[in-house]
């Protein structure tokens, strides 16, 4: 039964919902960040975060809260909370960036209201809270949203409200639309979902993830952090944070050639200009920038260094795949990995998923789900203004081979995969 108070709640948000997508009320009026056309319009940009508008606080600096004590009959990492009201998604930011999480979160708003009101005001009721079983971590331009998708057919695995968060990296610091930051429960928020179907499931052995392809290589705000204070390179990465929340999380990476990557990333999230001369002048800069840097730094600290991304004409950092990932070895156990090639994943998608499927401990997909997996379409193809442009120039990718190479065979030593080798296969 619904009490005044509550159908008070339920229309300030039908109203503030259909303020927000129906008229676009908000979008229209509100100054919106820098990066927020990406989520507002089609285009795709790179995402510049205003770094003078950060603000780190109990709420988002993990590291000094404890973290939840999971259920010991998941095999998700889940927990039991309190609900103290229905309106636990009104200043959720992620309202804001889709039509899906919107609807999904009007419908557990109607949930949570109709378990508050059977239940008399005596004893609160619960709700389940999970965090993700396993990150596909990255990397951009490799395969990750396609990859995503796919595995999304296994009946175990369920989808959270959004492929992409980028809460830890990102979302996490910055002021949203004006409300207040997102903080952790707003992330959990996004899995309320997904947990709802983990607890319907008898043998709670169902389970969900996220697909930020940030997760792995994007610490940018990592010198504001308290943890990090005074120090010339980061000690706390986003890895740390995951791992002292959910320490037994497992991780697909999902690695291509780096010179394709590259292209791909340039064409994608170009704004300008684009065209192959172009791209070889921005290559040629980027690599000078970074050989510039190596001289008199360490890698570790080139990388991890922000604003010599922003100079950097292509996002040339990111295919430095091996000092990422020997980070975040430090922090996780190998085992905890599975490292896929963009190019094998491409050529045999059953048979990635079989090997996917096992790391992650689930049943393999039976026939009808399979052929199912394999009929979805590609996504993000190259759009056709850009295939038109060609490839890359032989002298381009010569200059990006000699950068890479290096780099190529630390990542192959450190983590024991000759075919990594793109250069020299
Ligand atoms: C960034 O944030 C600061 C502090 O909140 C604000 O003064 C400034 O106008 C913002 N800049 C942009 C480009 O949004
Ligand atoms: C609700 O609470 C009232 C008094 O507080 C009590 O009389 C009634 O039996 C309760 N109903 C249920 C379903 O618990
Ligand atoms: C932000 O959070 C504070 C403290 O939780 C609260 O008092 C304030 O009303 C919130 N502001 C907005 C815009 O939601
Ligand atoms: C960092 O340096 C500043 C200025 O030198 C100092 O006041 C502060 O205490 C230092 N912080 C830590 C955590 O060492
Ligand atoms: C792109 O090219 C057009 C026409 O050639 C020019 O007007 C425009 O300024 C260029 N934009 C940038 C960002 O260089
Ligand atoms: C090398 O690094 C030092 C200290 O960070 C800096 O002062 C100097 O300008 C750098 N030199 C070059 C050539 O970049
Ligand atoms: C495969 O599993 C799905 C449920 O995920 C079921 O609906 C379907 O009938 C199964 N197909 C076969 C051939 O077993």
């Amino acid at each position: 039964m619904l009490n005044s108070k509550k159908l008070v709640l339920l229309c300030i948000l039908t109203v503030f919902i259909y303020c927000l997508f129906v008229h676009n009320y908000i979008w229209k009026n509100t100054q919106l960040p820098s990066y927020a056309t990406d989520f507002t319009t089609k285009r795709k940009i790179f995402p510049v975060f205003n770094f003078s508008s950060f603000v780190i606080t109990k709420e988002n600096d993990l590291i000094n809260q404890y973290p939840p004590v999971f259920l010991p009959e998941y095999r998700n990492p889940c927990w039991l909370e309190d609900i103290h009201s229905a309106g636990v998604y009104l200043d959720n930011p992620y309202l804001h960036m889709s039509q899906s999480i919107q609807k999904e979160m009007i419908r557990l708003t109607t949930k949570w209201d109709k378990l508050l009101s059977k239940n008399n005001g005596t004893k609160l009721p619960q709700r389940l809270r999970c965090l993700p079983y396993f990150y596909i971590a990255g990397m951009p331009k490799s395969g990750t949203t396609d990859f995503y998708r796919r595995i999304n057919t296994h009946p175990d695995i369920i989808k959270c409200q959004r492929k992409e968060p980028h809460w830890w990296t990102r979302i996490r610091f910055q002021e949203l639309w004006r409300t207040n930051r997102s903080s952790f429960g707003h992330y959990i928020d996004l899995f309320d979902g997904a947990a709802e179907q983990i607890q319907k499931d008898k043998q709670h052995k169902k389970i969900t993830s996220e697909a930020s392809a940030s997760t792995l290589w994007d610490n940018d705000f990592w010198t504001k952090l308290p943890g990090n204070a005074n120090l010339s390179e980061p000690e706390l990465l986003i890895a740390n944070y995951i791992h002292h929340m959910t320490p037994k999380i497992k991780i697909i990476v999902i690695l291509r050639n780096p010179a394709d990557r590259l292209f791909s990333d340039y064409l994608y999230f170009g704004l300008y200009n684009k065209s192959l001369e172009n791209f070889h002048h921005r290559v040629t800069e980027s690599i000078n920038m970074y050989e510039k840097c190596f001289k008199n730094e360490t890698m570790r600290k080139c990388v991890y260094d922000r604003s010599l991304s922003l100079l950097s004409g292509v996002r040339l950092r990111i295919g430095l795949y091996w000092i990422y990932l020997q980070d975040w070895f430090s922090v996780f156990p190998k085992e905890n990995f599975y490292i896929i090639k963009t190019e094998d994943y491409a050529k045999c998608l059953k048979c990635t998923f079989k090997k996917v499927y096992r790391f992650l401990g689930l049943p393999q997909l039976n026939r009808t789900n399979e052929a199912f997996m394999e009929s979805i379409p590609k996504a993000n193809t190259r759009r056709f203004k850009d295939t038109k442009m060609g490839k890359m120039w032989k002298e381009t990718y010569e200059l990006l081979e000699k950068f890479y190479q290096p780099h190529n065979e630390r990542l192959v030593k450190l983590i024991n995969k000759p075919d990594f080798d793109w250069f020299n296969l």
